[in-house]
């Protein structure tokens, strides 16, 4: 593999460099997965193209960018090569995560493709296999989520990291794990009670997504670069407050977003029943003003199915007005998880290039 200079690395050579480390450690287990047997081969191949075929990489920018404000450039002794295994080992928990939430929210399309139950639930029918093509297509997926699972160990593990950075970095990968899979849980536990409340819903945005997302990849950078006690917090602090923003822009998008832009169908989150902030918002206004709208978004949301119905929906969700309280929220988040690096001393360029994350992800610009 090649060598990199660091200094050289800026955030936008991040996603093509993630891509070749998670190309490079695919190929490292070709012969392996070949010696089990070809049915593997095939399953990894969907995740293959899962991993390298689209993403916006946020989390390994975010671990990246951890490890430069923590002054990795400048003072680490680890080897660049390996602190990038390690951000691009994040690939992989997002796939296990998002081929599996696309199995637990039935969604169909992702990155702008099928989604990998989908694909493989197609390839069972068009070689008519026995037993049900569905079922088939998500049991795949389930085993190949497992495999990307247990390949972000691996990755970070044989990144060649030192053996004082990974025990550094336990804290940080500890934790995100146990948290994305805890706010998954949440998530689905509210939408099984037709959960209501904001505060709820922001508790799923907490960990679903703000620590997986934003606080822990940075963490984990910036535990690799052996940060100190205060800039962890500094980071993890801004962490949580973007991550929220990043989370509920996704919200806003999963409604009312353009499909070229988020790879998602428009409206998936009204057909799946998802307890998002932005509904808990717009019940809470539409009970205030307007029974009649509030009653048809509780009639609606988890039922509806054709695309007429949800856009109706939609457009219900939008004149209660909660769609600009949201906005303001974002901003406020973004606000605030700024102002958490002026807790510590940083470089100024370090300062530049979090804000410059911060706007991408809750602008959704990426
Ligand atoms: C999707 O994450 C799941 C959420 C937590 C919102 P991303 O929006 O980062 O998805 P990709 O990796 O870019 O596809
Ligand atoms: C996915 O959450 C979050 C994780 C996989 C951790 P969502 O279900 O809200 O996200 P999308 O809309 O499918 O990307
Ligand atoms: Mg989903
Ligand atoms: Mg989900």
């Amino acid at each position: 593999m090649s060598t990199f200079d660091a200094h050289d690395l800026d955030l936008n050579r991040i996603p093509a460099v993630v891509h070749d480390r998670l190309s490079g450690f695919l190929d490292s287990k070709d012969e392996d997965i070949a010696a089990i047997g070809t049915p593997v081969s095939d399953a990894v191949s969907y995740l293959r193209s899962f991993v390298l075929n689209g993403g916006k990489r946020i989390r390994p920018l975010y671990a990246w960018a951890g490890f430069v404000a923590a002054g990795g450039l400048e003072h680490s002794s680890e080897k660049i090569e390996a602190v990038l295994d390690a951000a691009a080992s994040l690939e992989f928990i997002q796939a296990c995560a998002l081929i599996h939430d696309d199995i637990i929210d039935s969604s169909d399309t992702r990155r702008g493709a099928p989604t990998v139950h989908r694909a493989v639930e197609a390839y069972h029918r068009e070689h008519s296999l026995e037993g049900s093509a569905a079922h088939f297509g998500e049991s795949v997926s389930i085993l190949a989520g497992d495999m990307a699972l247990v390949w972000a160990e691996d990755m970070l593990q044989d990144s060649g990291l030192s053996a004082a950075a990974l025990q550094r970095s336990r804290p940080a990968w500890r934790g995100m794990r146990t948290e994305v899979i805890g706010g998954q849980l949440l998530d689905i536990y509210l939408e099984a009670h037709a959960n209501e409340s904001v505060e709820l819903a922001n508790s799923v945005n907490r960990f679903k997504t703000a620590a997986y997302t934003i606080e822990r990849p940075l963490h984990l950078g910036a535990s690799i670069a052996g940060a100190s006690p205060e800039l962890i917090g500094a980071l993890r602090n801004y962490g949580h407050d973007i991550g929220i923003a990043f989370q509920l822009r996704d919200d806003l998008l999963g409604v009312f977003g353009d499909p070229a832009i988020t790879g998602k169908p428009a409206g998936d989150d009204l057909r799946e029943g998802k307890r998002t902030v932005l509904l808990a918002k717009a019940l809470e206004r539409a009970d205030r003003n307007s029974p009649a709208a509030a009653a048809a978004i509780r009639a609606g949301i988890g039922k509806v199915t054709q695309p007429a119905d949800i856009a109706e929906l939609a457009q219900l969700i939008r004149e209660t007005g909660a769609e600009a309280e949201i906005e303001e929220m974002i901003a406020n988040l973004t606000t605030s998880g700024l102002e958490h690096l002026e807790t510590v001393t940083m470089p100024a360029e370090v300062k530049t290039l979090l804000r410059d994350l911060a706007i991408r992800s809750t602008e959704r610009r990426m």
